[in-house]
């Protein structure tokens, strides 16, 4: 972050935070946020979300909006684009190149008054049409006082991956934060189940801070057992959906068969007496040492 915003009011740079649901990305945006408001940047914002991913410049409008002012000082044309875009116009959807000129033109007037931070969360879900004409600004704002901060999850597919914006990966929280954190949200855990949300968690920070609340009271505090696998909702289905579909298909159709599984039929088979060595000839081979 501090080198991204090193050189702000020089020339434009670009960063795309990529990682699992939940590990924090639009929390990191909206510290960004906090911080280019801090250094006297303009911060414009959108966020891709399903039900607009069809709807034509919905993200830019969204984006875009709070500048629609500024598109009085534009050019004529500039102007009747932009119009048409923010539905202040009637008339056809623009055509991308006349809508990604408009834009720059546009960032082009608001730049000269302050440096600006461009936010786009969730970019796999933002439109085709918005998304063109932001990776036709990004690829031109080398010498402007813009940076474009963007955000999506692991393994998402989209047209923003054509752009090839320089990646920070976002990782689980190391042990330590991750404990602090549950520690911070749900004081008084047992130790046994504080240790079971964090490997259940496994530093993901969505999961330490929503994941406590599926349980009950008496299993928080260790007077009730906790269940074999612990009760999923939200945006917490969404954390462990999105690991399991970038599965192969053999492994999910596995998973599928250990979760049809009754867990209490599990200890019937007891633990190995030691671990079998992977089999370079038969797959059956290490079941001998069971
Ligand atoms: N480093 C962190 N420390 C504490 N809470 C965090 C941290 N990162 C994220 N969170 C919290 O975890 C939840 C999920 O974070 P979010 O930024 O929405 O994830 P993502 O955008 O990657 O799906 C939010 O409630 C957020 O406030
Ligand atoms: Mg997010």
């Amino acid at each position: 972050m501090n080198s991204l915003f090193a050189g702000h009011d020089r020339g434009g740079t670009s960063l795309l935070l990529r990682g699992a649901p939940g590990v924090g990305k639009t929390a990191l945006l909206d510290a960004a946020a906090v911080r280019a408001a801090d250094v006297g940047m303009r911060v414009l914002r959108a966020s891709g979300v399903e039900f607009e991913a069809e709807m034509n410049f919905s993200a830019l409008h969204q984006m875009l909006w709070p500048l629609r002012r500024h598109a009085d000082r534009l050019a004529g044309h500039h102007r009747d684009v932009l119009d048409r875009i923010f539905g202040l116009a009637p008339g056809l959807s623009p055509d991308p190149l006349a809508a990604s000129t408009a834009v720059l033109a546009l960032l082009g007037e608001v730049t000269v008054e302050r440096p600006l931070l461009m936010i786009a969360d969730d970019m796999s879900w933002i439109d085709r049409a918005s998304a063109t004409a932001l990776g036709f600004v990004v690829r031109r704002i080398s010498d402007d006082p813009v940076v474009f901060l963007a955000a999506a999850r692991t393994g998402t597919e989209g047209l923003w991956r054509q752009l090839r914006l320089p990646v920070h990966e976002i990782g689980p929280l190391a042990a330590q934060s991750a404990a602090e954190l549950l520690d911070a949200r749900w004081p008084g855990l047992t130790p046994t189940v504080r240790r079971r949300l964090l490997a259940e968690a496994a530093g993901n920070p969505l999961v330490l801070r929503e994941l406590p609340a599926a349980l009950s009271s008496r299993q928080r505090s260790g007077r009730d057992p906790l269940p074999a696998l612990l009760p999923l909702f939200g945006r917490l289905e969404a954390v462990f959906a999105s690991a399991v579909e970038r599965l192969p298909a053999p492994t999910r159709t596995v998973l599928l068969v250990l979760r049809c599984t009754p867990p209490p039929t599990w200890p019937r088979f007891g633990r190995p007496r030691r671990i079998p060595r992977a089999s370079t000839t038969s797959p059956w081979r290490s079941r001998r040492t069971w």
